[in-house]
């Protein structure tokens, strides 16, 4: 069985605790896109933890991947990889491995990322990880890749033939180039290319290979399908795919090996960076969704911004992704809200549309059209069915449910995997 996890919406809507949850019915869990600008949360009992890089399955038995369509920073993976380890959970070559062709975020991306938006009037609010520039030299072929780091003369080659035209565009955004060929940048990332050698794999094979001896395999998506490079809201984007068939392409499996595509989708939507979202509230009752959420970026601890549940971005979203079911996350959070609203069509300039308009700008203009539902002031996080739900609740979710045209398979009412149940 091969399913692909995206995210709906703008990013952090539970993929880590979504993706743990699933983890044990599936012997492999693969990150196929984007690197440590997502941040994933996993939360079992008292323990929580906050990951960029290593897939969300690490806790069960699954062995987990990070496929050649990512963007790695070795120290941000080895840091997380002894952080984990500290907490007695280790991560050797058999559980975990890294595609020999996954690009390598080198400090000059991370530079080149912070000058170029220091330097833009209208920012996109990036997480400054160096995410984009790693993936213009992918697509340019100007990348160091996972195997390039595995011995110094073979990293030093590769960077005598790209030193001149990094050095050079760092020096275009006034930053200082010498970092280029630091010899101590080097010689770093020559040691964390020999502790990340051993994990060095075929992601393509073992993914093919494990769907052909009848093994299951779960895609996991970051960012959200709004991010996607090609398909968001641009210039307002992260720099992959992060829609459900860039999983094929970046792991490198066929699409008729897929057999279910599951869309994780908050009970209200955020957005952390900058980007149209009509719904946003800039009044107090974003501030109370915001903190009830706990709505503060994993990576880059920026407070996101909240607003009301967005049905013509979703069903952008079922489009683009094609999913065969929905996970409902945070629900408890919409606690003591009344009315509670769903934006079911945009008013631009007049104009009725139920569907988003193809261009950013826009977007940014369209003021959404609203239905209202009661709220409820019971708190969800002990529930444990839906018919548990009060009746307010279980009418939001069906509600949602039909105008999605999708079935809610999960319901999350907390952060830890116990606080979720089957619809
Ligand atoms: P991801 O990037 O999609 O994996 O999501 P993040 O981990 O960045 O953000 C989701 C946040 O919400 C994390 O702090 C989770 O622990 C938390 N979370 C996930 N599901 C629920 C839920 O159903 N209710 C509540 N209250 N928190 C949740
Ligand atoms: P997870 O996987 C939310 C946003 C950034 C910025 C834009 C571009 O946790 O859902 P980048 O550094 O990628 O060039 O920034 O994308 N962004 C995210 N927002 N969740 C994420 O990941 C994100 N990863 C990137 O805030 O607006
Ligand atoms: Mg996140």
């Amino acid at each position: 069985m091969f399913t692909i996890i995206t995210g709906s919406q703008f990013g952090d809507e539970g993929k880590g605790k979504i993706v743990d949850l699933m983890s044990k019915d599936y012997d492999l869990v693969v990150r196929f896109q984007g690197g440590n600008n997502a941040g994933h949360t996993v939360k079992v009992g008292d323990d929580v933890y906050k990951l960029h890089l290593i897939p969300s399955g690490f806790l069960l038995d699954s062995r987990v991947l990070i496929g050649p369509g990512t963007v790695v920073d070795p120290g941000v993976l080895l840091e997380e990889v002894d952080m984990l380890s500290a907490g007695g959970i280790d991560l050797p070559p058999e559980k975990m491995g890294i595609d020999a062709k996954t690009s390598i975020i080198m400090p000059y991306h991370i530079e080149l990322d912070v000058l170029r938006e220091s330097k833009r009037t209208e920012k996109i609010g990036t997480t400054g990880r160096g995410i984009g520039f790693a993936y213009i030299d992918k697509v340019a072929r100007d990348e160091v890749r996972m195997a390039d780091l595995t011995s110094s003369e073979r990293l030093m080659k590769r960077l005598s033939e790209l030193a001149a035209s990094k050095e050079a565009a760092i020096r275009d955004l006034g930053g200082d180039p010498g970092i280029v060929m630091d010899e101590g940048l080097i010689e770093k990332y020559v040691q964390l290319g020999e502790r990340m050698a051993p994990y060095i794999t075929d992601v393509s094979y073992e993914v093919n290979k494990a769907l052909d001896d009848g093994k299951n395999v779960l895609a996991e998506g970051a960012q959200g399908t709004h991010l996607d490079v090609i398909h968001g809201t641009q210039k307002f984007v992260t720099s992959s795919c992060t829609i459900a068939g860039s999983a094929c392409a970046n792991i490198g499996v066929g699409p008729t090996r897929v057999d279910s595509v599951l869309g994780i989708v908050k009970a209200y939507i955020t957005r952390v960076g900058e980007g149209p979202m009509p719904t946003e509230l800039f009044d107090d009752l974003g501030k109370q969704i915001q903190e009830a959420g706990g709505e503060i970026g994993t990576t880059t601890g920026r407070s996101r911004r909240c607003g009301w549940f967005d049905l013509p971005l979703l069903k952008k979203a079922i489009y683009l992704n094609g999913y065969t079911s929905i996970a409902l996350t945070k629900l408890d959070v919409l606690l003591d809200l009344e009315p509670i609203k769903v934006c079911v069509a945009y008013d631009l300039n007049g104009k009725v549309l139920d569907y988003p308009p193809e261009d950013t700008a826009d977007l940014a203009a369209c003021k959404p059209v609203y239905q209202e539902l009661p709220g409820w002031d019971d708190d969800l996080t002990g529930v444990q069915s839906f018919d548990d739900l009060p009746p307010a609740a279980k009418d939001y979710v069906l509600y949602l449910e039909d105008k999605m045209g999708v079935p809610v398979e999960f319901i999350s009412v907390g952060p830890a995997r116990d606080q979720t149940f089957r619809k």
